[in-house]
């Protein structure tokens, strides 16, 4: 444990709790007319301190709040005007994901992704148009959908391994980003993988990797909206996106011109046939947008989550061992293990460790109220290291989630309510096939036995280092 989560570990355990596994009621949602507000205490930092955390030490940023001033406290972000409300408690995270979506609508519709992903992205829009977009994307991401894909996750994932070295230390992030690319280019565009040099979709993939890393800066997750359109409207972003466009648009027409294979499982040739209670079908322009939505919020999410589940099992050798061994000795508990491995590191480490919301009316959360048009941000990460829900909760101990499934106020590493990750099955199919597969056929080692720190990228929390590895030995596929 690094000495910054050493110190918030001490502290939140001396916090006065209730007993294991309860946590005490705290009310929450709309206030009844008449509440007065009351503002939550803020850290008692300047804000370009507060800033400069939440982007170089995202760790502290969460649990320093939570360690200090309990379940709710206010942020000063520099580039922000109004604070952020911050919570971790469920009662108030449960408030916000019932809520009528007009009274806390996602602040995503304000997010500085928007101008990159379009006007019409199902991540950014608020309101009856996210629900229309939504309603129209949900089938190709189902359970049995969902399945078709995992061959061919499969192939990705053996294909990669077998092109690790032996000895040779790397970053798990970036080994693990090739297999998502590829299988999202696959489920996506219904790509062969790799695509051939040459191709459209081989080039299409590379320029998909550029937008990813020019709109990786971590001050992106801090820039308003309006600057965000100043940023986009010049330079090399710009030219980037020009050519997303071309591209994509390209495959849109090579796809409707081929729609009488109706045999194809592809998302773009899933979409291409959707339509709405009146009949209607997405236009060019919204499938142009949902498809580079899927691509972004689909791949590195994904790969950055592995990398952190490695990097936190590494540093626990029973948890480790006790994959392989149940992996390599092909026990029935296997795929149980496997399962609450993904929910145990997705707990330590959301890859999105902060959901906002703007709730539209005066909001009571606990003993604060807040007045309308305040950002509300739930901490996922403070709320996954709760001691009355987790306890021990800096210990990576998948045997908390044998025969306990998450909750949905309490485990909310892929969000809730109507924003829920349209991409969780998909992502759990690729954390499962990847985690068995390195199970079976590697064994890794840390190359720094030190925790990893972490650091903000965009709006995503990843390993500061990318999750340094060294193969010791590998298996055949
Ligand atoms: C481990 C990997 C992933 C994590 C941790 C993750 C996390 C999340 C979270 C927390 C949200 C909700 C944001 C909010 O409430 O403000 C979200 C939304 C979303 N995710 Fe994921 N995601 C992952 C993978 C994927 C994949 C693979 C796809 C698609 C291919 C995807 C597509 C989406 C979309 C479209 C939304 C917007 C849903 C809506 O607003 O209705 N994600 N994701």
């Amino acid at each position: 444990m690094s000495a910054e989560l050493a110190q918030s570990a001490v502290i939140v355990r001396n916090r006065s709790r209730p007993a294991e596994g309860e946590t005490a009621a705290s009310p929450a949602g709309p206030a009844p007319p008449g509440t007065a507000v009351r503002l939550p205490p803020s850290l008692p930092i300047p804000s370009y301190r507060q800033t400069l955390r939440f982007v170089s030490k995202p760790l502290d940023f969460h649990l320093s709040g939570a360690r200090t001033l309990g379940d709710v406290w206010a942020v000063k972000i520099v580039t922000r005007d109004v604070p952020i409300a911050v919570t971790c408690h469920p009662d108030h995270v449960k408030s916000l994901f019932v809520a009528d979506p007009a009274d806390a609508p996602s602040l995503t519709g304000d997010s500085p992704l928007r101008p990159i992903l379009g006007p019409t992205s199902v991540l950014t829009l608020v309101g009856d148009q996210h629900m229309r977009l939504r309603k129209l994307l949900l089938p190709p991401f189902h359970g049995e959908a969902v399945a078709r894909y995992v061959e061919m996750i499969s192939e990705v994932t053996e294909r990669e391994l077998d092109s690790w070295p032996v000895g040779r230390p790397f970053a798990l992030a970036q080994r693990m980003q090739a297999i998502t690319m590829d299988v999202i280019m696959a489920g996506v565009f219904g790509v062969a993988c790799p695509p051939r040099q040459g191709t459209a979709e081989y080039r299409m993939r590379q320029t998909f990797s550029r937008l990813m890393r020019i709109s990786a800066h971590p001050l992106w997750a801090l820039v308003e909206l309006r600057n965000a359109r100043r940023i986009q409207a010049r330079g090399v972003l710009r030219a980037t996106l020009a050519v997303v466009d071309r591209q994509i648009y390209g495959a849109i027409a090579r796809r409707r011109a081929q729609q009488a294979r109706s045999d194809r499982t592809d998302i773009l040739s899933l979409l291409l046939e959707v339509r709405d209670e009146d009949g209607k079908g997405l236009t060019d322009a919204e499938l142009r947008d949902q498809l580079l939505t899927l691509v972004l919020a689909g791949h590195e999410t994904t790969a950055n989550t592995l990398a952190w589940t490695f990097e936190r099992m590494l540093r626990t050798p029973a948890a480790y061992d006790r994959l392989h061994e149940l992996v390599r000795s092909d026990d029935e508990g296997a795929d149980e293990y496997i399962e609450a491995t993904i929910h145990e590191g997705m707990r330590m480490r959301p890859v999105v460790p902060l959901l906002a919301r703007l709730v539209k009316r005066p909001w009571q959360l606990g003993e604060y109220v807040v007045p309308a048009n305040t950002p509300v941000a739930i901490s996922v990460l403070a709320l996954h290291h709760r001691e009355d829900i987790y306890p021990d909760p800096y210990t990576f101990r998948p045997e908390r989630f044998i025969e306990t499934k998450p909750g949905t106020y309490t485990w909310i590493a892929f969000g809730g309510g109507i924003r829920r990750c349209l991409g969780a099955e998909l992502a759990k199919a690729e954390q499962r096939v990847v985690l068995r597969a390195l199970a079976r056929r590697i064994d890794l080692a840390v190359v720094d036995p030190a925790d990893e720190g972490a650091r903000q990228r965009n709006v995503t929390m990843i390993p500061r280092k990318g999750g340094r590895v060294v193969v010791q030995s590998k298996r055949a596929g």
